[in-house]
């Protein structure tokens, strides 16, 4: 196994809930080190351009509403094996069908509304962190 980075977006829900802290926890106690960081509040526009992959999707303006409407808190996580390790921690993108003691089954609200968001491989890995970090800001 290789030392992976990813993406990780704690989603207005999530800030909303003031659980941030909670939500990152999992991440270290699962071996997951968080080398960036930062809380930025996304426009609509922002927002779209990061899901721009599911403009064609039913949801996305719900999607892009939501992504928006309160600040987000961004990391890169690094550990071997973290894109797989992390949507481990994070349970299903449905926290109906999350398992217990992932983030999404402790507090995620639905489908829409689900805390987390990981990248799903590692080349979207880094075209996701290269969205919102610079290389200087990013220090194991
Ligand atoms: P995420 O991992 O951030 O990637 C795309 C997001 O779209 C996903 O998590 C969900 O939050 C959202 N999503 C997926 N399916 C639906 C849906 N049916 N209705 C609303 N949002 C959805």
């Amino acid at each position: 196994m290789a030392v992976e980075r990813t993406l990780s977006i704690i989603k207005p829900d999530a800030t909303e809930k003031n659980v941030t802290g909670a939500i990152i926890k999992k991440f270290e106690d699962a071996g997951l080190r968080v080398v960036a960081q930062k809380r930025l509040h996304m426009s609509k526009d922002m927002a779209g351009k990061f899901y721009e992959v599911h403009a064609e999707r039913p949801f996305y303006d719900e999607l892009t509403t939501f992504m928006s409407r309160s600040p987000v808190s961004v990391q890169v996580l690094e550990a071997e094996n973290a894109v797989a390790l992390h949507r481990d921690v994070m349970g299903a993108t449905n926290p109906a069908d999350a398992a217990a003691g992932t983030v999404r089954a402790e507090f995620a609200d639905s489908v829409g509304e689900n805390s987390v968001h990981g990248s799903d491989s590692l080349e979207n890995a880094a075209i996701e962190i290269a969205f919102f970090f610079k290389d200087d800001e990013i220090v194991g």
